[in-house]
């Protein structure tokens, strides 16, 4: 079983990342092989400046080894650093009907909100097919918000198949994480970089606690009992907790905690659950950080050029 996972170095890590996707991801290194990538090429539909790019991406591969990343437990590389994904991209664009990239929801979704609708944003899924196919990835642990573009991936590949031989391409099958609720921002929408509305991992403590302390409440008092159902501050502080104690902390809410209490409370649990992962990233050597991207291109550089090598005579291309 080959597992790959992509991610756009689009900033600063927050906590729905990483209940959605670091530690889920995380969590699976080791059981099967693992792939973890961050998607450079994506982050260039929408952002258009080299420094912050190049700063992003390097940020990331802190993000990922502060959350514990393994060297010895998988493979983490940056998308641009193996060639062939852009390749195999190009060419699987000539096999993908224009009908069913129009179909994205993303690419819709994306335009909607104001983004420019170039050639990159349209075709993003193809280069996402080619990020999974050039591995033969069978599964990609996803958010339910992928699920269409993994569907695409799977039709792609076949696809390409039906055009130039059979079982060249795997098509590959989404691995909807369970228990991964969406994780409120604190406005109560879904945390979002775009929302504006999150509580970063990785930020100077006093940003934190602005954050938290900025979480919305309704207009309870005190005392009142509160519903822990409703209450942004109960639903994110859960994230922290094993049942016995959310059971514990919903029923003081029940009984009045107050919410700027419960804040406070909040903010210590964040720094109980993250400051080992906060330590351990301000104490991360940069050359310890590009040697692990640098042997994890090479690691999937391997895998991709064996694909490649299919692809290209299949293809006619060599
Ligand atoms: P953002 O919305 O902040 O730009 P991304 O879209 O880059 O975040 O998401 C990166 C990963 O984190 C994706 O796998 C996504 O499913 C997950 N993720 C982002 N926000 C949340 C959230 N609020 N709750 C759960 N998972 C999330
Ligand atoms: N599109 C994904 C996202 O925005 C990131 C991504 C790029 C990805 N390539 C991938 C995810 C391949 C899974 C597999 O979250």
């Amino acid at each position: 079983m080959r597992i790959l996972t992509g991610i756009q170095p689009s900033g600063a890590p927050h906590l729905g990342n990483y209940f959605g996707y670091f530690k889920q991801n995380i969590d699976l290194l080791g059981e099967e092989e693992n792939l973890l990538m961050i998607a450079d090429l994506h982050a260039i539909t929408t952002l258009h400046n080299g420094d912050e790019l190049r700063n992003n991406r390097q940020s990331l591969a802190y993000d990922f080894l502060a959350c514990g990343f393994d060297n010895s437990k998988g493979t983490l590389f940056f998308q641009s650093a193996v060639p062939g994904h852009a390749e195999l991209a190009w060419i699987l664009s000539c096999v993908t009907p224009m009908g069913l990239l129009e179909r994205a929801v993303s690419f819709k979704d994306k335009v909607q909100r104001g983004i420019e609708a170039n050639a990159g944003l349209f075709i993003y899924p193809v280069l996402q097919a080619a990020d999974i196919l050039i591995y033969d990835a069978d599964t990609v642990p996803i958010g339910k918000d992928q699920i269409q573009h993994i569907e695409m991936a799977s039709d792609i590949a076949k696809k390409f198949n039906n055009a130039f031989g059979k079982d060249l391409l795997v098509p590959p099958v989404p691995r909807i994480v369970k228990d991964v609720a969406v994780v409120p921002g604190t406005d109560g929408q879904k945390m979002s970089k775009s929302y504006g509305n999150t509580i970063p991992l990785f930020e100077d403590e006093k940003v934190v606690k602005k954050a938290i302390m900025g979480i919305q409440t309704d207009s309870k008092e005190m005392n009142d009992p509160k519903d822990p159902d409703t209450c942004n501050v109960y639903q994110i502080h859960k994230l922290m907790l094993d049942s016995s104690e959310a059971e514990a902390l919903a029923n003081e809410y029940k009984e009045g905690l107050s919410y700027g209490d419960g804040k406070k409370r909040l903010f210590d649990a964040f720094m109980d659950y993250f400051g080992p992962m906060r330590e351990k990233r301000v104490n991360l050597i940069e050359e310890e950080v590009r040697a692990v991207v640098d042997e994890g291109a090479a690691k999937a550089s391997a895998i991709a050029n064996e694909t490649m090598d299919r692809v290209r005579t299949a293809t006619g291309l060599q």
